[in-house]
């Protein structure tokens, strides 16, 4: 294997509390190291169009430059969720668009920088993408990132427990106000096909009922519950809806589809909240949480997970590791081949210690 001098570092997919502590430790590290870092603008987009940015789309990333970043939420780089060179659309006379494959200008450019190998940080979407370049001879390592948790091969996402904590700290505040005025407030949270965040804040944050993707809900169950609660002396309720909870029999609610992207999620608290007013005779409100779960900064567990994840992908690199994926498998930082990776959401398991845990404390999952 060549020996490395030289190498990049890109976030894609949609961005995590976290993204800017990984480019602060594969910075730091590879200086160590002696290797020169960049990163890459957007994606891949600073590899194929670098005329759109003003330092021609690679970033020069030194010690100095992100000492002070790992606290920052975002990401210093840049993130596009519509990233995929192998499928960049193109649009057409007449508002048509077609999906053009570029990965070959990737590689190309690629290699007219002079860069020996990269660091790609991503969701599945992304880290599906990596590992298509690393068969096209990039030599790569990937870095797990999403706010959902979702990924099978690793233990914890970084960004997850950031909005976890968030969403547990906002279900806190509309106690108050849902107990005041006797309402039913549901609370719809990001997570996509998976109820991590949902669970997770739920119990944290007192839920009366969580609606999860893993567990398909009965609304007439839920609306029973919230009577018996209100029976009980309780006469307000909170239900946390994830974005992906579907009623048995039925589907997601899909808020639009784009080429070019997966479908975006959305809708599902306004309903619930609705069919929980006529049903129980309720006032009922919903809130969404949506993109605030994204935003801010890393708690500490995030900061941590990526300064580890982005040492251990350099270090990864050093030792000639290629085509993996680091992961966090307790007590250890695994390799996991990038194949295997992206195979298989992480889905909440259904007879598992979180739902046990939620189920012991009274909580409905609607089932
Ligand atoms: O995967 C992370 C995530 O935040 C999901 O929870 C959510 O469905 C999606 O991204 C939203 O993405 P966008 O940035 O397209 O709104």
């Amino acid at each position: 294997m060549e020996p490395i001098r030289k190498i990049a570092v890109n976030t894609g997919g949609g961005d995590a509390p976290g993204l800017n502590a990984v480019i602060q430790a594969v910075t730091f590290a590879a200086a160590r190291l002696g290797w020169e870092v960049y990163g890459v603008r957007e994606g891949y987009s600073g590899l194929l169009d670098p005329q759109n940015y003003p330092d021609g789309g690679l970033m020069r990333l030194t010690p100095e430059r992100v000492r002070n970043i790992s606290h920052l939420g975002g990401t210093i780089l840049g993130t596009v969720n519509k990233g995929n060179p192998f499928k960049v659309t193109e649009s057409l006379q007449g508002g048509m668009t077609v999906a053009k494959d570029r990965s070959d200008e990737v590689v190309a450019a690629f290699r007219k920088h002079g860069l020996d190998a990269l660091v790609a940080v991503g969701g599945d979407g992304s880290l599906t993408i990596a590992n298509m370049l690393n068969k096209k001879g990039i030599r790569l390592v990937g870095v797990p990132k999403t706010i959902d948790n979702d990924l099978s091969a690793t233990a914890l996402t970084f960004g997850f427990q950031t909005a976890v904590d968030f969403a547990t700290e906002c279900i806190d505040r509309l106690h108050s106000t849902a107990e005041s005025h006797q309402r039913v407030i549901v609370v719809e949270v990001m997570g996509r096909y998976a109820g991590w965040i949902a669970l997770q804040a739920g119990v944290a944050g007192r839920a009366d009922a969580i609606l999860i993707p893993e567990v398909p809900y009965d609304i007439h169950i839920i609306a029973r519950h919230l009577q018996d609660v209100g029976a009980s002396g309780k006469a307000y309720a909170i239900v946390v809806v994830a974005e992906g909870a579907k009623p048995s029999g039925g589907d997601v609610m899909v808020k639009a589809r784009e080429a070019g992207r997966q479908e975006r999620l959305g809708g599902i608290g306004e309903r619930i909240a609705g069919e929980l007013e006529s049903l129980t005779g309720k006032d009922a409100r919903a809130v969404v949480l949506g993109h605030l779960l994204r935003g801010g900064s890393p708690v500490a567990i995030d900061r941590m997970l990526g300064l580890t994840f982005g040492a251990a992908a350099v270090d990864a690199l050093r030792t000639g590791k290629d085509g993996i994926m680091v992961a966090l498998q307790p007590p250890n930082i695994a390799h996991v081949p990038l194949e295997d990776a992206v195979k298989q959401t992480k889905l909440v398991p259904v007879d598992g210690y979180g739902v046990l845990t939620a189920k012991a404390l009274n909580i409905c999952f609607g089932d």
